[in-house]
């Protein structure tokens, strides 16, 4: 038995004094250090540094690992330019990434109090890294493929893929789970195929969705800047499916949709009434130029999320939510910067189905401990506070087990 103490742990009820937690695995009690020191006489006692706050450990929902070689070679600012210089350094850009690369970015993200994440895997070449990783990683085999020529063939790819994950479930912290490319990139019919096993096993299911202006106008009319790209690259010219299509696909199961940027309010509205949930992802959102997810005005849980090197600069969710905080400028701060802190813990745990994210008897004992530079002087701020001052964790504690 563990028992730490903090000057302030941010519970389900808000910001908590002079209270500590006694962890084995799990969370076994919250009291005042006192009383926890009589119950549990042998604990072990950790008293965090002066000024620290202890959060339940953060989750980023959405990242693509084996993309981290990126820095300078795709093309930012518009989502077109940046898809096509997708294609043409896909090869090259994958190849440059080896587990050392990928893993120096599960460290860099543990220090930033990621205790669990979502990593979108196309070709499995994650996977490694994902079962070594101290990190629970909700590991998303992600289903592509527009062509019905090739569809049996790469439906069959992504289901290899999917049992070799499963087989990882009992010797990591890995969880095995199902990600749709996205509307325009996925043929209906497989489409439907890796929902129901998704439905069959009760596996997370995530998919891009209404990211650019260009995937709604070329759903919608069949027109705009993809219609070359199907030219150029499939031969194509009629999109596979349309936007109530897609989404109907997902009707009898809760998924995580990424980006949603250009879904309009009738379309967000139906998501929510759906159990649907987002992952917001603002610096890739500005990066590609695909606009502003209006998250004041949504109806249905979010999570804040990194998304991959291919189209951010760091996979810090510090440096996330700070972008957050500038990108919906018009929040009031102090109430946008506790919200933010809700999307990466409790929201994010409640999303991907994890027994984390939150400060609760019975629940993980995942912590990330953030240390301010001084006392808060009004505890509404320290949720703007932790982001605006924090790089790196002090603590972080997975399972009962302390990382860093
Ligand atoms: C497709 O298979 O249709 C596709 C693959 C990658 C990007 C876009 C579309
Ligand atoms: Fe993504």
């Amino acid at each position: 038995m563990k028992i730490i103490s903090s000057d302030f742990i941010y519970s389900p009820d808000g910001f908590i004094e002079n209270q500590a937690i006694a962890f084995t695995e799990t969370i076994q009690a919250i009291d005042t250090l006192e009383a926890l020191k009589e119950i549990y006489p042998d604990a072990q006692i950790i008293q965090t540094e002066a000024n620290s706050v202890l959060y339940p450990g953060f989750i980023n929902t959405h990242v693509h690992l084996e993309f981290s070689a990126n820095k300078t070679t795709l093309k930012y600012g518009s989502f077109m330019p940046w898809l096509d210089s997708v294609i043409e350094h896909r090869e090259e850009l994958v190849g440059n990434c080896d587990n050392k690369v990928m893993m120096a970015e599960c460290e860099a993200m543990l220090r930033s109090g990621i205790t669990t994440f979502g990593a979108i895997s196309s070709f499995g070449n994650e996977l490694e890294v994902c079962e070594v990783t101290p990190q629970r990683v909700v590991f998303f085999n992600e289903l592509i493929g527009s062509n019905a020529q090739y569809a049996d063939m790469l439906y069959g790819d992504f289901m290899e893929r999917v049992k070799v994950s499963m087989s990882c479930e009992k010797k990591s912290r890995i969880t095995p789970a199902v990600a749709i490319h996205s509307p325009y990139s996925v043929h209906p019919i497989i489409l439907q195929r890796a929902v129901n096993v998704a439905k069959e096993h009760q596996l997370p299911l995530s998919a891009h969705f209404l990211e650019s202006q260009a995937e709604r106008q070329w759903l919608e009319h069949g027109e705009g800047e993809l219609k070359g790209f199907f030219k150029k690259f499939f031969n194509t010219s009629v999109p596979v499916t349309n936007i109530q299509e897609f989404m109907y696909a997902f009707d009898t199961y809760p998924t995580h949709f990424t980006h949603c940027v250009q879904a309009n309010k009738v379309e967000l509205d139906y998501l929510a009434q759906r159990g649907h949930s987002i992952a917001h992802c603002p610096r890739s959102n500005r990066y590609l130029g695909c606009g502003r997810l209006a998250i004041e005005e949504l109806s249905l849980p979010y999570s804040v999320a990194t998304d991959g090197l291919s189209s951010n600069d760091s996979l810090n969710i510090f440096d996330e939510l700070r972008a957050a905080l500038m990108l919906h400028h018009q929040a009031p701060i102090d109430k946008l910067a506790s919200r933010l802190m809700q999307s990466i813990t409790s929201d994010a745990a409640d999303i991907l189905g994890l027994s984390c994210g939150k400060i609760e008897v019975g629940k993980l004992a995942d912590f990330a401990v953030v240390t301010l530079p001084e006392a808060p002087r009004r505890k509404e701020e320290i949720a703007l506070w932790t982001i605006l001052h924090t790089k790196e964790v002090s603590e972080v504690y997975i399972e009962g087990q302390k990382y860093t």
